[in-house]
């Protein structure tokens, strides 16, 4: 914990500043200075508008009654953290997931994400990281959503091409599943774009159940949120911190 955090109440974060100064740094870390001030070009420039859609889903791991997949058995699924770097860079580049760099890296181990990772022998698979408490999430207001304390919330899944359609993430999700309910938790959740039919596919197969979807609608510099209840249950209201105002 970070005395000087000033930017969270509870001193949550490793490394101190707004969220605004957060991203403006992993940028810079990501795309240099150069590439930083091109994207922010493309960002800031008068877009008329549009709408894109995350669909939440959630698995109930009280009700252990999601499939069971497991990996195949030259697969190895354990915990991974920052010494873990030459097995990440293996993995490509994805516009649906963040890019893994050193300082990303440290930043969320430093905000209490646990890094999964799937290999065999010294291939990288798949990747994940799983976050309680806070997790960080892009288009959220402060740049990150608090889960209550029985939710842990699945993020920046990744497969190796390589081993696509094999049902890695689908198994990994089930060992990891197991270890949270161990470890007291209710609910594990995931968020993917309503157009990422391979990881809606795989994770239905998963045993997630749909329970909201954000719609975000944009007009030149404004973005406003809606959030459709799927299911109408108390446990999912935490997600409408995913509104802004
Ligand atoms: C989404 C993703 C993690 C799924 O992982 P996976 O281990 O391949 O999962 P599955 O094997 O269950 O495959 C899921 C679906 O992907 C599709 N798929 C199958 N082979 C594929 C391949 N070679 N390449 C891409 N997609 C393939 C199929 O529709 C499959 O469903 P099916 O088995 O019922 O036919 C993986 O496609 C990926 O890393 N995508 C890029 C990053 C991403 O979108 N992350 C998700 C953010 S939430």
């Amino acid at each position: 914990m970070s005395s000087s955090a000033g930017y969270r109440p509870d001193g949550f974060a490793a490394v101190p500043g707004s969220a605004a100064w957060r991203r403006v740094r992993r940028a810079l870390v990501r795309h240099g200075t150069w590439g930083t001030f091109r994207r922010a070009a493309v960002k800031l420039r008068p877009v008329r508008g549009g709408e894109y859609v995350h669909v939440w889903y959630a698995m109930d791991l009280a009700a252990a009654d999601a499939p069971k997949r497991p990996l195949e058995p030259e697969l190895e699924l354990r915990r991974g953290g920052g010494d873990d770097m030459w097995l990440l860079e293996q993995l490509p580049l994805d516009p649906h997931v963040s890019t893994m760099t050193p300082w990303l890296v440290q930043d969320w181990l430093g905000s209490g994400g646990s890094l999964w990772l799937v290999q065999n022998g010294d291939r990288a698979a798949l990747r994940c990281w799983v976050f309680r408490d806070w997790c960080p999430m892009g288009g959220a207001p402060g740049g990150g959503i608090r889960p209550p304390s029985d939710a842990v919330v699945v993020k920046d899944v990744m497969t190796s091409p390589e081993f696509r359609g094999r049902g890695v993430a689908p198994a990994a999700w089930a060992a990891i599943a197991d270890a949270y309910r161990e470890d007291g938790s209710r609910w594990m959740y995931i968020r993917v774009d309503s157009k990422n039919d391979s990881s809606r596919r795989a994770i239905e197969k998963a045993g997630f159940r749909e329970v909201a979807r954000l719609h975000t609608r944009w007009r030149y510099w404004w973005r406003t949120t809606r959030l459709v209840d799927g299911t109408g249950e108390p446990a999912h209201g935490w997600l409408q911190q995913l509104v802004r105002a």
